[in-house]
């Protein structure tokens, strides 16, 4: 499948996905500006996906950097900082800048060059990292569907979000391999679309049986007796299990305990903050009004109505039937488990 981002000479290539499904456009940028512009304008966009790319940015910077070896360090937190600013609820994007901040710290006594390409390696192990731990969550999670599934799913948590394979998509694509899908339904996800843009069109390039509705048809669809499960992704998992994901996520999950469907998110450990003892402290950001009063650049509405645009929600851990990492399934209580994992124990 095609790559979501990758380093090429001298600088950080993203596929565009503000342009899909019409276009498969690669966008390449040269300065750490530029990485830091394409996250905030989600032309990459997903929890795991926007840690790496901010992992190779930060490695750009230092590749690019002439000024004296004093200002090293000043100008390494500058671009941390600038890359840290671009969206504040996933949780893989301050993991992963912490982790090049550990290696910066360790090896800039090397000098220059040396460190600028240890971070470069650095970015690329965690590329390569993100899809081994996709599919240990892809495997992990497939145990749990039965023959003739019937997934819902919201957002897109797939191979796009990541840099291959998914989290979500990724238990999708696993439990597919073994034939036990039936249908993916695809809620498109307003306002940005990411289910109807991206998730439709990633599981149609592998031919996964996908259908899609809009976000208020879900509790109909479910009443009906089509849904067997729900999946969705995570950006930042609190140390209780709460979870923020795309808004509309903690709507699907209430519908799923009224309709006792078994609701499933699928993360790795990167995305749970175990510093945070609920998600109540989650930052949930808020973008655009324009967002919501527009489609495709064209006014939907009255272009001066006041507009609320939260981009993700939280959703309780007691709404949530299990947590599927690649360090295995966890089950209600979450705490001690999260931990344990989360502690590499
Ligand atoms: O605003 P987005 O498109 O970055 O939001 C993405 C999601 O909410 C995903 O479900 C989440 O990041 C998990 S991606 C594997």
């Amino acid at each position: 499948m095609i790559e979501t981002v990758r380093f090429d000479n001298d600088a950080v290539v993203v596929l565009d996905q503000s342009k899909l499904p019409g276009e498969v456009h690669f966008h390449r940028c040269h300065t750490p500006e530029e990485v830091a512009q394409a996250i905030r304008s989600m032309k990459v966009r997903g929890a795991p996906l926007i840690g790496v790319v901010a992992a190779f940015g930060l490695a750009l910077s230092m590749l690019r950097y002439q000024g004296p070896v004093s200002g090293m360090d000043t100008y390494f937190e500058y671009n941390r900082d600038l890359l840290a600013s671009t969206r504040p609820t996933a949780v893989n994007l301050f993991w992963a800048l912490k982790r090049m901040e550990k290696l910066y710290r360790y090896e800039k006594r090397a000098g220059l060059q040396q460190v600028a390409s240890r971070l470069l390696e650095e970015a690329q192990c965690m590329y390569e990292e993100d899809i081994a731990v996709n599919r240990a969550i892809g495997a992990n999670g497939e145990a749990l569907l039965a023959a003739d599934s019937r997934i819902m799913t919201i957002c897109n948590a797939g191979h796009l979000a990541t840099c291959g394979y998914g989290t979500a998509l990724g238990v999708i694509r696993a439990a597919c391999a073994r034939n036990k899908v039936n249908m993916v339904w695809a809620c498109e996800t307003r306002p940005v679309l990411q289910g109807a843009r991206l998730t439709v069109w990633e599981l149609m390039q592998d031919n996964i049986p996908v259908t899609l509705i809009t976000d208020n048809m879900a509790g109909y669809t479910m009443k009906l007796g089509k849904v067997d499960a729900v999946i969705v992704g995570a950006d930042r998992i609190a140390a209780n299990g709460d979870t923020a994901n795309k808004i509309g996520t903690f709507s699907l999950a209430v519908l799923a305990k009224y309709h006792k469907i078994p609701f499933y998110v699928a993360a790795p450990l990167s995305t749970v903050d175990i510093s945070l003892p609920d998600g109540e402290a989650i930052t949930i950001e808020e973008r655009s009004q324009d967002e919501v009063r527009c489609c495709a650049a064209t006014y939907l509405t009255v272009p001066e109505v006041e507009v609320f645009n939260p981009a993700f929600d939280l959703t309780p851990h007691n709404l949530i039937s299990g947590i599927i990492t690649e360090g295995g399934v966890i089950k209600a209580p979450f705490a001690e488990e999260l931990q344990r994992l989360k502690e590499g124990r």
